[in-house]
């Protein structure tokens, strides 16, 4: 089963540069095969090379020596790649502040809740969040001098179009002037600017998603779970940093951080962790995806 499905996906992941309709023909396996329910589905062809890059990731995790435990935040369409591909036995938590019964999906999440245990509530409290965003300038980051972080920006910044962090911060399209811009605005001297002083309005909003005290849904789950063979980080724009500081520590050596939305200024969610970890002593970079504006990038723990 799991083989016919990394079959079927690369098949189409092929077909897809090739073929302008293939991103259709996708669609229409997922339908039948009760994994997309989307009214209209064959027209988003803009999801598609999202989620085959989801499965890209998941495949990683399947080709580790043991997986026996994943972490997924943010629940979607990535939690019915892990449902159904991940092996029988595979314990997979998937937290999100949104209740299964909400999505438009429902129905193929329901359909993998024997096997995807879906945990519902805030990954983070408001003090976590703001303890993290504390508008300080800090020449040391995620355990690391800044310096080094910014040595390896350079490919998680890339133009994506109009997005609304460089209308925003009034950031150019062109490849130069754009990582220049960027220098400019996220250090000042040797330190990095906080997220929450370049941006506090779409921090602010994004503060309505934690919770107003603990324990969080993740705490639950990392009361639960001692080690994660693989975390997928894929939750909000400004709580991936501070989940991350919560929950990389759990990830065995020779375990995976799998992170989605990893280029600014289309995201500000992960650009700063990959940086980070291309930098560290302690994580390898394997794989860093630019088919989708989105991005996609895999680091294992040394
Ligand atoms: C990009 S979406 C996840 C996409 C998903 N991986 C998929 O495959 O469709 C981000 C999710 O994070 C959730 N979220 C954002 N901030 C959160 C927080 N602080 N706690 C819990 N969930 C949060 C949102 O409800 C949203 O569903």
């Amino acid at each position: 089963m799991s083989f016919n499905w990394n079959r079927k996906l690369l098949k189409y992941h092929a077909a897809s540069a090739l073929r302008p309709d293939a991103n259709t023909a996708l669609l229409q396996g997922l339908a039948k095969a009760a994994l997309d329910t989307r009214a209209g589905r064959a027209n988003d062809r803009h999801n598609v090379p999202v989620f085959l890059q989801y499965a890209v990731g998941v495949n990683f995790a399947l080709n580790l020596d043991r997986l026996e435990t994943v972490l997924e935040l943010g629940s979607g369409y990535s939690s019915l790649l892990w449902g159904t591909l991940a092996p029988e036995g595979t314990r997979i938590f998937s937290v999100d502040g949104k209740p299964v019964d909400a999505y438009d999906i429902r129905e193929p999440l329901l359909a993998v809740a024997h096997r995807v245990r879906f945990v519902t509530g805030p990954t983070l409290t408001r003090e976590q969040y703001r303890a993290f965003y504390d508008s300080r300038t800090r020449t040391e980051f995620l355990g690391l001098p800044v310096a080094a972080l910014r040595a390896h920006l350079g490919p998680f910044v890339r133009p994506q179009g109009r997005s609304f962090y460089a209308a925003t911060l009034g950031l150019p399209e062109e490849p130069g002037a754009l990582a220049r811009a960027v220098d400019g605005q996220l250090f000042r001297g040797d330190g990095l600017r906080c997220l929450s002083t370049l941006l506090p309005e779409r921090w602010k909003a994004d503060e309505e998603f934690c919770a107003a005290q603990g324990p969080t849904a993740l705490d639950g789950v990392l009361a639960e779970a001692d080690s994660f063979d693989a975390v997928f980080y894929d939750c909000g724009e400004f709580s991936t940093l501070p989940e991350w500081t919560l929950t990389s520590q759990r990830i065995r050596p020779g375990g995976l951080a799998i992170l989605h939305d990893v280029h600014f200024p289309k995201s500000v969610k992960s650009f700063l962790l990959c940086a980070m970890l291309a930098a560290s002593p302690e994580w390898d970079v394997l794989y860093h995806d630019t088919t989708t504006p989105q991005g996609l990038c895999i680091a294992r723990r040394r």
